[in-house]
């Protein structure tokens, strides 16, 4: 069990699909007492729900579209108001377009972004980590068939839930997805590079690695 830190840290982590942010994301919440906002993981409960909003989000995420900007920019500025966000948060998979981006900074304020890390990892590198992915149907933890396998094939070594591939890991929906990666989100870079709170982080070494790294950017 990693030691309990504090960070008062309101942070985006910024990556290509499969870049690790919500592998590292969850494990930072659980040692910093952080709340984890990945958009991603709302719009999949919305989805399990059979809501209206996961109804219109599901068409966009299996084809490895990006889901709407009204739709997502509501959604965050509802989460960020709730009590476990008041003072230390992490943005996973959120902002993705300048509209997001543009839109935090207007509901943020005064309480500006601490930092926005870039998770840098090489594009072959990534199709590798998307296509052996597995997920814990039950407590969402994230698993590699290679890089974090299970003791037992299949299930969580968490929780006994089973494992499942998400159906956005598609090789169609990962080509589409780097493609929307590209052109949608990589131009944040130079945005949150102006604003000069942008930390690259090169994430294409071992998770216990990265994550050190991560927590001394963070500090
Ligand atoms: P989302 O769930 O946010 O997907 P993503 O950004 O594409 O990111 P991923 O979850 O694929 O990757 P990750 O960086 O979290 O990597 P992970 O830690 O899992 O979004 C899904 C969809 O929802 C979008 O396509 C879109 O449709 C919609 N959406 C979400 N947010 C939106 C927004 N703001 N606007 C509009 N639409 C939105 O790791 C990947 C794999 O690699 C795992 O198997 C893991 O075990 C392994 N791994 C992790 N770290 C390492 C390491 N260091 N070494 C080796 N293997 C590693």
């Amino acid at each position: 069990m990693p030691m309990a830190i504090a960070l008062k840290a309101r942070c985006v982590f910024l990556g290509a699909p499969g870049a690790g942010k919500g592998t590292q994301a969850k494990k930072v919440s659980e040692t910093a007492s952080l709340a984890h906002i990945s958009t991603g993981d709302m719009l999949r409960q919305e989805v399990a729900s059979g809501s209206a909003l996961g109804e219109t989000a599901r068409s966009f995420m299996d084809g490895g579209k990006l889901v709407p900007d009204d739709v997502i920019i509501g959604m965050v500025q509802a989460r960020i108001q709730l009590p476990d966000a008041k003072s230390a948060w992490i943005l996973d998979g959120f902002p993705r377009t300048l509209m997001q981006a543009e839109a935090l900074d207007r509901s943020l304020g005064s309480s500006a972004l601490t930092h926005v890390v870039y998770f840098a990892v090489p594009e072959d590198v990534l199709i590798g980590r998307l296509a052996g992915r597995r997920s814990c149907s039950k407590c969402g933890a994230i698993w590699h068939v290679e890089h974090q396998p299970t003791k037992s094939k299949g299930i969580c070594d968490h929780c006994s839930g089973k494992l499942v591939q998400r159906s956005d890991d598609s090789p169609e929906a990962v080509v589409e997805r780097l493609k929307v990666y590209r052109s949608q989100t990589s131009p944040l870079l130079a945005y949150y590079r102006d604003r000069k709170v942008l930390r690259e982080l090169d994430a294409n070494r071992a998770p216990a690695v990265v994550f050190t790294e991560l927590l001394k950017l963070m500090q």
